[in-house]
This record gives structure tokens, C-alpha cells and sequence, in this order.
């Protein structure tokens, strides 16, 4: 089947499995960011969540418990394929069958980074259990390369919030609060995901020009943030309707659009960060490091002067000290 090319990217109304074996070169993509259907029967979906059916599009399709240990294992073999080495995958997943993705990924030489928990506050209503208002989020690299993680992409190192906290820790802490978006009388995917959260994902892990894919589009959110960051970007759906429906919304996407929505990080360039450490260094350092003990300094002073003497990062500092 032809894709449909929209800013050159490459949208495919098929099947993600034999899709990508067919159109996709192994080892080529950069960064899969994708949200597989639940196999939870979506059709009773809207008994659970609180909002207006009729906006939500016909024709997602649903994968039936018995087949999702297998599909799952199927469509996450073809992303190892067709990832690059040093690439990264993120999947959305609800719990249900949580266990089949990572069974599914155990199976293949893919690694895991990070599991991380969406939290959200729109939670599913529930009388006598407690209330179910997460995601889990799975990263995991193609082992044989550098993976692209941009530490500094939305907060610097070394900024502080008013009251002395790391904003660049807190969000990269791995539970995330980032809320459903609300689109009231919109026409939507049942499970559309927030741009927030898939903007935060970009940005960590991929530049611009990098090739984004996505599996399941469903309501080309992906799609959509991933184009507004300047990536480039090949998916699938295998609904029609779904795709009929949302393909004309990424015909008005703009490449580069959200670049400047972006927050501008304040990242200092450490000098020397990155750089052999010689022999001759390591001796200096563990020399000057005795002096300033010697003036009775505590060693967290010491080492913010450290860092500027030598101009290297505090952890590049700390680690050198342990290993002179
Ligand atoms: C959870 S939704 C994706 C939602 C999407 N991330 C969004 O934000 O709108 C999963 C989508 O996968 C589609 N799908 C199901 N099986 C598929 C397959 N074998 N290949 C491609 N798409 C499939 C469904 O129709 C559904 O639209």
C-alpha cells in the first residue's frame, strides 16, 4: 500500500507488523515512541471514563486477550529490526497486560533504561478498590550504540528552583505528573496521549531530524509533536476510519512549530566536561584537594571550588577523587 506524505513524512493505513517488515529498512529508525491497543475489550471503555462518546472516532481496533501475549511479541519484534542501534522505544502501557510487553521484551536483545509511572489525575472512577490513575511508560535501548539523551533538554544541571531544589532531577525523576489533555467536543482516538508527555519523551531522546516512529497513530499524537520538534516521522494505523479522520489534522501540522513553545534551559558549558582526565590532572587535583582540606573547608566547598579550578562537572570531580 502507498503511504499518504505529509511533509515528507510517511503515514501507512495497514497493519504495523507487516508494515514495517515492508517499508521499513532494518536498523534505521531512531526513536519509537508508540501506545499499543490495551487488549482490555476498548469497547467498554466509555463505561469507565467520563466523557462524551459521541466525540470519540468509530473504528479502533482492539486485540482479544488470548492473541496479546503473541501480537505483543510480534509487533515488538519488527520495532528491534527496524530500531537502529543506540535507539530508544517507548511504550504506554495500562496494566492489564503489562506483563505481556515486558515478556515480550525479555525475549529480545533490547534493554531496559527506565519503567516509568504517568501518573495523571483523571483517574478511572472505582467505589470499593482504590482508584487507578497511572500509566506505566517502558523505555528501552537497541543495544551497540550511544542512546540520545539530551540531560540538559529542558532544565540545566545546575539551575535551582526558589527554594533550592533541581528542577533538571525532578523531572527526570521516573514517576511523571502530566495531566489528560481536555477536548471537549473534539473528535478523538479513545486513548489520545497528551502532547505534554510525548513532548517530553522527544526531547529526551531524539533531535531534530531524527526519524520518530510510531506503531499504533491512533489519533497522530505522536505524529503531531513529533513534526511541531522538526523530526521526521513513519507510522501506522490499521483502522480506516481512524486514519481517514486524523490524517488531515497532521496536513495542517507545521514542521518546527512547537520549537519556540519550548522552555530555553539554562546550561552552563563546563570547560573541560567530556575530556580524558591525564595523569598529571588526577595528581593536581588530588594535591589541591589535600590544600584546601588542610584550610579546614567542608568537602562540599571544596568541591564547588574543584569544579571551577579544573572546569569539570561536580559528579566528574567526585568520581576522579575516588580514583586518583
Ligand atoms: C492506544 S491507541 C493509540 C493512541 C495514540 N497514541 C493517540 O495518542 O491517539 C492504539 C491504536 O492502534 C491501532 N491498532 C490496533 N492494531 C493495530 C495494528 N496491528 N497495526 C496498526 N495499528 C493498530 C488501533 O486502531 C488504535 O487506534
Amino acid at each position: 500500500m502507498e503511504p499518504v506524505i505529509v511533509h515528507g513524512c510517511l503515514f501507512y493505513n495497514e497493519d504495523c507488523i507487516t508494515g514495517a517488515r515492508q517499508h521499513l529498512q532494518d536498523n534505521s529508525v531512531d526513536l519509537i515512541i508508540t501506545d499499543p491497543p490495551y487488549g482490555i475489550r476498548g469497547d467498554t471503555l466509555h463505561q469507565h471514563y467520563n466523557r462524551d462518546e459521541r466525540c470519540v472516532i468509530p473504528g479502533y481496533v482492539e486485540i482479544p486477550d488470548n492473541e496479546y501475549a503473541d501480537f505483543s511479541l510480534r509487533w515488538i519484534r519488527e520495532a528491534e529490526q527496524v530500531l537502529r542501534p543506540g535507539g530508544s522505544l517507548y511504550i504506554v502501557s495500562g496494566y492489564t497486560n503489562l506483563y505481556d510487553i515486558l515478556h515480550a521484551l525479555k525475549q529480545t536483545s533490547l534493554v531496559e533504561v527506565n519503567h516509568i509511572i504517568w501518573k495523571y489525575r483523571f483517574g478511572v472512577f472505582t467505589r470499593r478498590k482504590y482508584i487507578s490513575s497511572h500509566y506505566h511508560i517502558l523505555l528501552y535501548e537497541k543495544p551497540g550504540s550511544r542512546r540520545v539523551f539530551n540531560t540538559e533538554s529542558r532544565y540545566g544541571l545546575s539551575e535551582k528552583t526558589g527554594d533550592g531544589r533541581s528542577p533538571n532531577t525532578s523531572d527526570r525523576e521516573d514517576v511523571w505528573l502530566i495531566n489528560r489533555e481536555y477536548k471537549p467536543r473534539q473528535q478523538k482516538n479513545k486513548n489520545e496521549l497528551p502532547q505534554a508527555l510525548l513532548i517530553k519523551m522527544l526531547q529526551y531522546s531524539s533531535n531534530e531530524g531524527d526519524l520518530v516512529c510510531d506503531f499504533f497513530l491512533g489519533g497522530f499524537s505522536t505524529a503531531m509533536a513529533a513534526i511541531g520538534l522538526n523530526r521526521r516521522v513513519v507510522g501506522f494505523e490499521v483502522s480506516e476510519q481512524m486514519f481517514v479522520a486524523k490524517i488531515s489534522g497532521i496536513q495542517q501540522a507545521r514542521p518546527g512549530s512547537l520549537l519556540d513553545t519550548l522552555r530555553r534551559p539554562s546550561v552552563t558549558r563546563i570547560k573541560n566536561q567530556g575530556q580524558p582526565w591525564t595523569g598529571k590532572d588526577r595528581a593536581a587535583l588530588a594535591s589541591r584537594y589535600r590544600e584546601l582540606r588542610e584550610q579546614g573547608l567542608t568537602k562540599k566547598a571544596i568541591i564547588a571550588i574543584l569544579c571551577k579550578e579544573f572546569g569539570r562537572g561536580r559528579f566528574a570531580i567526585e568520581k576522579a577523587l575516588k580514583k586518583p
